[in-house]
C-alpha cells in the first residue's frame, strides 16, 4: 500500500469536504432565520417552556409526516435504540429549554456571547469523562475562536428594527443598553447560566450523540428526529409544571391584540426553523467530531450576528469586525492543527 493517499482517496475526501461545506452552510443559514423569529417571538411571548416545548413539537410532527408519506425513510429501531437515546434526550431538553430561558431574558447577544465558549466544554469533557487529549495547537486555536466570537458579539442583536429611521434605531439601542445594565442582578444571572447550562448540555448531547450514531445504520436526520420525539415527551410535563396553561392563555390574549393573528406564523416559522438547522447539523455530526462540530457551533454566531449587521443594519464597532476576524483565523488554525 503506497503511503501517499490515491487519486480515488483524496477525490473521496475532497467530496466530503464539499458536503461538509454544504451542511455548514445550510445550518448557519437556517439558524440565522430562526434567531430572529425565535426572538420576535419571545419579546413579544416570554414564555421559553412553552416555545421550546412547541418547536420540538413541530419538528416531531415534521418528521413523523416525512415518514408516513416516504419523503424519508423511517428509520429501524428498537427499544435498546430509545432507552439509548434517552440520556441523550434529557441533554438536549435541558440544553434547549436553558438557552431558550437565557434568550428570552436579555438581548440576544449576550446569550450568544456565553454560548461561543462551547468548544472549550467540549475540551473538558472529553478530557475529563473519555480521556481524550488534543495536540497543544488544538487547544491554543481555541482561544481566537471563543475570543474573537465573544468580542464580535458584543454588540447589540435586536432583529426588530427593520424598517424604523437611523436616529430612532440609535435611540432604541440606547434604551436597550441602559435596560441591560439596569436588569436586576438575579436576572443577569439566570440567563448567564443558562446558557452556560446550554453549553454543558449540548457536548454530552454532542459526545453521545456523535457514539450513538456510529456504525449503526441510523442517520443523522433520523437521529436527530427521534431525539426530538422523546425531548418532546420529557419536556412537556416540566412546561406544563413551570408555566402552564394559565399563563399562556393569558399571554395569548395580550399577544393577539397587540400583535394579531400573524404572531401564529412567527412560532410558526420559529419552530420550522429550529427543526431544520438542527437537523441539518445533525447530518454534519455523523461525518465529523463532537469538537468540530462545536467550533462549528461557535463560528454559526459569527453568522448570526454578520447577517444581523447586513439585514438589520445594526451599528457595529471596529472592536466587532476585529472579533469576527479574529474568530475566522482562529477556525483556519483550528482546521490546520486538527488535520
Ligand atoms: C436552542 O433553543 O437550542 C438554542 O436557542 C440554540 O442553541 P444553539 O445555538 O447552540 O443551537
Amino acid at each position: 500500500k503506497s503511503s501517499s493517499p490515491s487519486a480515488a482517496e483524496a477525490k473521496s475526501e475532497a467530496a466530503k469536504s464539499v458536503k461538509i461545506g454544504i451542511y455548514f452552510a445550510t445550518w448557519w443559514a437556517l439558524n440565522v432565520v430562526f434567531n430572529i423569529y425565535n426572538k420576535k417571538v419571545l419579546n413579544a411571548y416570554p414564555y421559553p417552556w412553552l416555545t421550546s416545548t412547541l418547536s420540538l413539537a413541530c419538528g416531531s410532527l415534521m418528521m413523523l409526516v416525512s415518514w408516513a408519506t416516504k419523503i424519508a425513510e423511517p428509520p429501524k429501531i428498537n427499544l435498546e435504540f430509545w432507552k439509548a437515546l434517552f440520556p441523550v434526550a434529557v441533554a438536549h431538553t435541558i440544553g434547549h429549554v436553558a438557552a431558550t430561558v437565557s434568550m428570552s431574558k436579555v438581548a440576544v447577544s449576550f446569550t450568544h456571547i456565553i454560548k461561543s465558549g462551547e468548544p472549550a466544554f467540549s475540551v473538558i469533557v472529553s478530557r475529563f469523562l473519555l480521556g481524550e487529549r488534543f495536540p497543544p495547537a488544538v487547544y491554543l486555536s481555541l482561544v481566537p475562536i471563543i475570543g474573537g466570537c465573544g468580542l464580535a458579539a458584543l454588540t447589540e442583536l435586536n432583529f426588530n428594527m427593520t424598517g424604523l429611521g437611523k436616529d430612532y434605531f440609535l435611540y432604541l439601542c440606547f434604551m436597550r443598553l441602559m435596560s441591560t445594565i439596569s436588569l436586576k442582578p438575579s436576572t443577569l444571572f439566570s440567563s448567564f447560566m443558562g446558557a452556560m447550562i446550554s453549553n454543558l448540555a449540548f457536548v454530552f448531547r454532542n459526545i453521545f450523540s456523535k457514539k450513538g450514531m456510529k456504525g449503526k445504520s441510523i442517520s443523522g436526520m433520523n437521529y436527530y428526529a427521534c431525539l426530538s420525539m422523546l425531548s418532546l415527551l420529557i419536556l412537556t410535563p416540566f412546561a406544563i409544571a413551570v408555566e402552564g396553561p394559565h399563563m399562556w392563555a393569558a399571554g395569548w390574549k395580550e399577544v393577539v391584540s397587540e400583535i394579531g393573528p400573524q404572531f401564529i406564523w412567527w412560532v410558526a416559522a420559529q419552530s420550522i426553523f429550529y427543526h431544520l438547522y438542527n437537523q441539518v447539523s445533525y447530518m454534519s455530526l455523523d461525518e465529523i467530531s463532537p469538537l468540530t462540530f462545536s467550533v462549528g457551533n461557535t463560528m454559526k454566531r459569527i453568522s448570526v450576528i454578520v447577517s444581523s449587521i447586513i439585514i438589520f443594519r445594526t451599528p457595529v464597532q471596529p472592536i466587532n469586525a476585529l472579533g469576527a476576524a479574529i474568530a475566522i483565523l482562529g477556525t483556519f488554525l483550528y482546521s490546520q492543527a486538527k488535520a
